[in-house]
C-alpha cells in the first residue's frame, strides 16, 4: 500500500496526483474573504503600496498624476481625489482610506507568470479592486505583488517553482474551515510591502478605455516616490507603428529577425514600440495592427504572427472573449479568465510536479481568437 509514504512533489499522502481546483489554489473572490478588512482591503493595499504605512498622500499624488501625462491627461480621478480632500480635510495622511468608495474584486494567483531561470522567481500574487463611486466609473485597479523563490523552489541547481506550487496546490485537498485558515496565513504571508511590485489600471472615467501601469519613481515632491506610467509591458504602440516613417521600418525589421519567438509569444517587446498608455473603444472596432510591408515569406511561414504580437498586449488581451474588464465590479469574471483559470490550473499542477515549461507571454489557454 501507498498510504503513508511522505507526501511527494504534487502528489497526496496517499500517493495520487492533485488534482488542482481553482477555487482553492488560484482565484478567490467570496465575500467572506475579499470584504474582510483584517484579510485584505483597498486600505490595505495602499498602507503597501506607501512608505508611511498610510499611503494617503501616496494615493493624492497617483490620482492627481492622471491629469498630468503628457502622454494622455485624464481629469476625472484628480477632480474624485480633490472632493476626498474637501470632505476629510487637506492633510492626506489623516484620511480615512476605509471610508473610499472601493471595492475588492478578487485575489488572483499568478504563479503561471514564474521566471524558470536562474535569479528568476516564483510569478505574482495579485487584487483586484474597483471603484463604487457613481463618478469614477468604470475605475479598475490591480496591485501586483512578487512571489520570490523559496529554498525548495531550486532543485539540483534548476529553478522549477516546485515548492511554492506544491503548497498552492495542497489548499485544493482541504475545504471549509481548514482552508479558510490556510487561506488567511498565505494571504498575510503573500501581501507585504516587501513584495509589492506596482499597480495597474484599466478605466473609462473618460471615454475611450485606458489601460496603464503605474511603478515607483523616486521624488523630489516630499514624498520618497510616487508612481508613474512605464512603457507598457508587452503593449505595442499600434497607433504610432501604422504609420509609414523610420519607426515602422525600424518595427518591420525587428519583426523579421525575431519572427520564430513572435509567433510563439516568446518575444519581449523592445522598449521603443511600446507606448505609455494604450486606449481602445467600446463598440467601434479596435485598431489592428498592421504588418504590411512585411517580408512575404516570413507572413507565410508565420501565418499568425500578428495576433501573437497582439495578444501580449493589454488592449487585445482584454478585449478578447471579455468585455475590456477581467473582474468585474460585481466580482463575475469574463469568459475569457473562466478558460485562462483553467489553463492555469493545469499549469500549477505541472508546476508542482517539477516539470511545467515556462509559459508564453499572454494567454495560457491555447489560441485565443482576437476580434477583428
Ligand atoms: C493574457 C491576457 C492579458 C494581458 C496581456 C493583460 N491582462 Fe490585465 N487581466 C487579465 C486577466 C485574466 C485578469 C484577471 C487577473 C489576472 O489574471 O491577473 C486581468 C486583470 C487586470 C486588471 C484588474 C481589472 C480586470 O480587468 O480584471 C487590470 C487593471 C489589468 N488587468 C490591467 C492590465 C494592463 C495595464 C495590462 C498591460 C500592461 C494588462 N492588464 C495585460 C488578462 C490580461
Amino acid at each position: 500500500m501507498d498510504s503513508g509514504v511522505a507526501t511527494d512533489a504534487g502528489v497526496t499522502d496517499a500517493g495520487a496526483p492533485i488534482t488542482v481546483l481553482v477555487q482553492a489554489s488560484l482565484f478567490w473572490s467570496d465575500a467572506g474573504v475579499v470584504d474582510d478588512p483584517t484579510v485584505v482591503s483597498f486600505a490595505k493595499l495602499m498602507r503597501l503600496a506607501s512608505h508611511d504605512d498610510h499611503g494617503g498622500r501616496l494615493l493624492s499624488d497617483w490620482f492627481h498624476r492622471f491629469s498630468t501625462t503628457p502622454h494622455s491627461e485624464r481629469a476625472l480621478p484628480a477632480q474624485f481625489i480633490d472632493e476626498v480632500a474637501r470632505s476629510q480635510g487637506a492633510d492626506a495622511t489623516r484620511w480615512d482610506l476605509s471610508r473610499l468608495p472601493f471595492v475588492i474584486t478578487g485575489i488572483h494567483n499568478r504563479i503561471d507568470l514564474a521566471l524558470l531561470e536562474a535569479g528568476g522567481h516564483c510569478g505574482e500574487f495579485r487584487v483586484s479592486a474597483a471603484s463604487t463611486d457613481a463618478t469614477l466609473q468604470p475605475f479598475h485597479m490591480l496591485f501586483l505583488f512578487r512571489q520570490p523563490l523559496e529554498p525548495d523552489d531550486t532543485v539540483n541547481g534548476r529553478v522549477t517553482c516546485e515548492g511554492t506550487a506544491r503548497r498552492w496546490a495542497r489548499l485544493s485537498t482541504l475545504s471549509g474551515a481548514a482552508l479558510d485558515a490556510e487561506l488567511r496565513s498565505t494571504f498575510a504571508q503573500r501581501l507585504t510591502r516587501e513584495h509589492f511590485l506596482l499597480i495597474e489600471t484599466v478605466e473609462q472615467s473618460l471615454s475611450p478605455w485606458e489601460w496603464r501601469q503605474w511603478v515607483k519613481t523616486p521624488s523630489t515632491s516630499g514624498l520618497p516616490f510616487v508612481f508613474e506610467n512605464p512603457p507598457l509591458f508587452q503593449q505595442l504602440d499600434v497607433e504610432r507603428l501604422n504609420v509609414a516613417g523610420p519607426l515602422r521600418t525600424d518595427f518591420l525589421s525587428w519583426v523579421t529577425t525575431n519572427a520564430a519567438l513572435a509567433a510563439t509569444r516568446q518575444l519581449p517587446i523592445a522598449d521603443r514600440f511600446r507606448p505609455q498608455s494604450i486606449r481602445a473603444a467600446s463598440g467601434v472596432p479596435r485598431q489592428v495592427l498592421s504588418l504590411t510591408g512585411l517580408d512575404a515569406q516570413v507572413q507565410t511561414q508565420f501565418p499568425q504572427l500578428r495576433p501573437q504580437l497582439e495578444l501580449v498586449g493589454c488592449a487585445a488581451c482584454h478585449m478578447t472573449d471579455a468585455d475590456f474588464v477581467q473582474t468585474r465590479a460585481d466580482r463575475t469574471i469574463s469568459p475569457f479568465y473562466a478558460k485562462e483559470l483553467d489553463a492555469r490550473a493545469r499549469h500549477l499542477e505541472k508546476l508542482a510536479r517539477g516539470d511545467a515549461p515556462s509559459a508564453p507571454f499572454g494567454p495560457l489557454q491555447s489560441m485565443p481568437v482576437l476580434p477583428q
